[in-house]
C-alpha cells in the first residue's frame, strides 16, 4: 500500500476504533505518500515565505477529520505516539506556525469544520473553527441587513486562529475584539474530552479569547453575539502623498482617530507609490479607509467638525449595507458579488515579514518622516495603523488575555513584502524590517513594549524547549499579554501540565 509506514499504520491502528462505518482512513490520514498532501500542505499557507521551506519538517500526517471524534482520536493517537501537533484552521498565522514544526509532528486541519449557523432571533451564531471570516460574514449577511460581526478585514483568515488571538477589524471601535463577542465554545482538551464553557471553566473560557488556542486544546466552535449595524453604512478612502501634505495628515490624524465617535473607524495604510522615473518618481502614499455606521448625511458634519483638515466631500463617500462593506474593505472591486467572500483564493497571499507595535502618544511630524525615508529604501512596504479608542476603552485589560485596551491611540503594523522566495531575500528584507523596527523605539510603548499576539513575530522571543521556564517565556509573553501573562502559565499549568500542546510561542507549563 502506497500509503504505508510504520506512524500511519500506528495512527490507522489507534484512530480507527473512533471511525463512524463510513469513514474510510484515506479520506482523513494523508501521508507523505498520498496523491493529496502536497496539495493539502500547500492549500491555506498565507505567507509564501514558508512554502517549501526546508527550515522544518514536514508533517508525518496531515490528519483531515469530518467528525469530533475523529479529532478526539488524533490528539490521543499523538500523545501515544509521542508526536506534536500542530492545529491548522485558515493556515493565516504569519511565521507559520500551524504548519511547520522542527520535531516530528502532525497536522489536524479543520478544513471540514467550517459551518457557520446564524440564529437572528437569539442574535447570535455558531460557527466552527474551520471557517473563514468571509464565510461568516457571508453568512450573517444573507439572513440580515443590520446584523454584523467585529472581527478581522481579510476574508480569508480562519475563526480558530483570529478568535483565539482577538481579532479586531473595522467595528473596532463600536464593538471591540472577535473574541470579546464570544460567549460559548466547544474544545477538545489533552485527554480528548469534548468541553463546553460550563465544562471548561471560566478560566480557561478566557485563556481561549485572545491567549491563543494552540497552547490550550483544538477548539472546534464558537459561539458569538452578533452585533447591531445600521441597514446602511457609509464608506471612503481619500488617498494623499507626502507632497499633497500625507505627514500632516497622519500627524493630525493621531490626536483624532480614537476620540472620534465610536461610529466612525479610520484606518491608514502608507506605502511606497511612483515608478522611481522622472516623471513618475517614487513617493509615500497615505490612504485613510473609512467605515462609518451611518449615513453620509451624518457622517460628514461628524468629519467637517474632527478632522477638516482631510477636506472630506460628500462625493469620497459610498453608501452601503455592511456585508457590502465587508468586499469593499477587503480590497474587492465594487459590483463583485457578495459570493466572493467565499473563494478560498488568497487575496492577500505573498512572502513577508510583519511587525507592530502600540502607539501610545502621537508620533511627531519628524518621526513620520523618518519612517518614510526608511520605506523609500524598499519596494513592497505597508504600514497599517489602525485606531483604537471608543468600546475598547470600556473594557478592563484583564477582561481577556488581549490587554490592549485603554491608553492606546493605534496599532500600528509594519510588513514588507518581496517577490523571490529565498534565505538571501529574506535575510535582507527581515534585517531592513528590523532596522525600521529599532528605529521606532522610542515612538512604541513601554514597558514592556507591546505587540498584537495575531501578529505573531518570532523575533519577541521563542520557547527554547518543552521545558521552557516562565521567565524564559516573560520575554515574548509579556509583549503580547503584559500582566495577563502570568494567569495563562496557570490556566495552562492546569489544562496541560505535560505541555502536550506548544509550539515557539505558546504558553508555558510551570510546575512548582
Ligand atoms: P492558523 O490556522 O495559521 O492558526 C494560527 C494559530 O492558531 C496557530 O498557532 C494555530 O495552531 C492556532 N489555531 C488555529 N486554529 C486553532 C484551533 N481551532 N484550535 C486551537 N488552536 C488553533 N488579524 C486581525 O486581527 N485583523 C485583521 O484584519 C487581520 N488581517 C489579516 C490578513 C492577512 C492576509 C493575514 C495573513 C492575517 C491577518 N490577521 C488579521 C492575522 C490573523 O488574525 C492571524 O494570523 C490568525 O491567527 C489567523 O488565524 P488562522 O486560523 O487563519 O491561522
Amino acid at each position: 500500500c502506497a500509503n504505508s509506514s510504520p506512524v500511519h499504520e500506528n495512527f490507522v491502528n489507534c484512530m480507527s476504533p473512533s471511525f463512524n462505518p463510513y469513514t474510510k482512513s484515506f479520506e482523513i490520514i494523508f501521508t507523505a505518500e498520498s496523491p493529496l498532501y502536497s496539495d493539502l500542505l500547500q492549500s491555506s499557507p498565507q505567507n509564501l515565505r514558508w512554502v517549501n521551506s526546508t527550515t522544518s519538517n514536514n508533517p508525518l500526517l496531515i490528519i483531515a477529520p469530518f467528525h469530533e471524534s475523529e479529532i478526539q482520536a488524533a490528539v490521543l493517537c499523538s500523545k501515544k505516539q509521542g508526536v506534536q501537533v500542530r492545529v491548522r484552521s485558515g493556515g493565516h498565522d504569519y511565521e507559520g506556525l500551524s504548519y511547520l514544526c522542527q520535531t516530528p509532528f502532525i497536522i489536524i486541519d479543520l478544513r471540514n469544520f467550517r459551518a457557520v449557523e446564524i440564529d437572528i432571533a437569539d442574535e447570535s451564531a455558531w460557527v466552527q473553527s474551520g471557517a473563514t471570516l468571509g464565510e461568516l460574514y457571508y453568512a450573517i449577511g444573507r439572513k440580515s441587513r443590520v446584523h454584523g460581526f467585529p472581527a478581522g478585514i481579510c476574508p480569508t483568515v480562519g475563526i480558530g486562529g483570529h478568535f483565539s488571538g482577538g481579532g479586531f477589524g473595522t467595528l473596532l471601535r463600536k464593538y471591540g475584539l472577535a473574541a470579546d463577542n464570544v460567549v460559548d465554545a466547544f474544545l477538545i482538551d489533552v485527554n480528548g474530552r469534548i468541553l463546553d464553557r460550563k465544562a471548561m471553566g471560566e478560566d480557561l473560557f478566557w485563556a481561549i479569547r485572545g491567549g491563543g488556542g494552540a497552547s490550550f486544546g483544538v477548539i472546534l466552535s464558537w459561539k458569538i453575539k452578533l452585533v447591531k449595524v445600521p441597514p446602511i453604512v457609509t464608506v471612503f478612502t481619500v488617498s494623499k502623498t507626502i507632497e499633497q501634505g500625507a505627514t500632516e495628515l497622519v500627524h493630525r490624524w493621531q490626536y483624532i482617530a480614537d476620540k472620534l465617535h465610536e461610529d466612525l473607524f479610520i484606518r491608514i495604510i502608507v506605502q511606497n507609490v511612483g515608478a522611481g522615473t522622472r516623471t513618475n518618481p517614487k513617493t509615500i502614499q497615505a490612504s485613510f479607509n473609512s467605515l462609518f455606521l451611518g449615513g453620509i448625511d451624518r457622517l460628514i458634519p461628524l468629519m467637517n467638525q474632527n478632522f477638516p483638515e482631510l477636506g472630506l466631500k460628500a462625493a469620497d463617500c459610498t453608501q452601503m449595507t455592511w456585508i457590502e462593506s465587508t468586499l469593499y474593505t477587503a480590497g474587492f472591486p465594487r459590483g463583485s458579488p457578495l459570493e466572493v467572500l467565499l473563494n478560498k483564493t488568497q487575496l492577500y497571499e505573498a512572502i513577508f515579514k510583519a511587525k507592530s507595535d502600540y502607539i501610545t502618544e502621537p508620533i511627531p511630524e519628524d518621526g513620520l518622516r523618518g519612517i518614510w525615508q526608511r520605506f523609500l529604501e524598499e519596494e513592497l512596504v505597508y504600514l497599517i495603523m489602525d485606531p483604537y479608542g471608543g468600546r475598547m476603552n470600556d473594557i478592563l485589560e484583564s477582561e481577556t488575555p488581549f490587554p490592549h485596551r485603554k491608553g492606546n491611540l493605534y496599532n500600528m503594523q509594519y510588513m514588507v513584502k518581496w517577490r523571490v522566495n529565498g534565505v538571501r531575500e529574506a535575510n535582507k528584507h527581515v534585517h531592513w524590517i528590523r532596522m525600521l523596527y529599532r528605529y521606532m523605539t522610542p515612538y512604541a510603548s513601554k514597558s514592556p513594549r507591546s505587540a498584537y499576539f495575531n501578529y505573531r513575530d518570532l523575533d519577541l522571543g521563542r520557547n527554547k524547549d518543552v521545558n521552557t521556564s516562565y521567565l524564559e517565556a516573560c520575554v515574548w509573553g509579556m509583549k503580547y499579554f503584559k500582566g495577563n501573562f502570568k494567569r495563562l502559565v496557570q490556566v495552562k499549568s492546569k489544562i496541560d501540565p505535560g505541555n502536550f500542546f506548544r509550539n515557539e510561542q505558546s504558553i508555558p507549563s510551570i510546575h512548582e
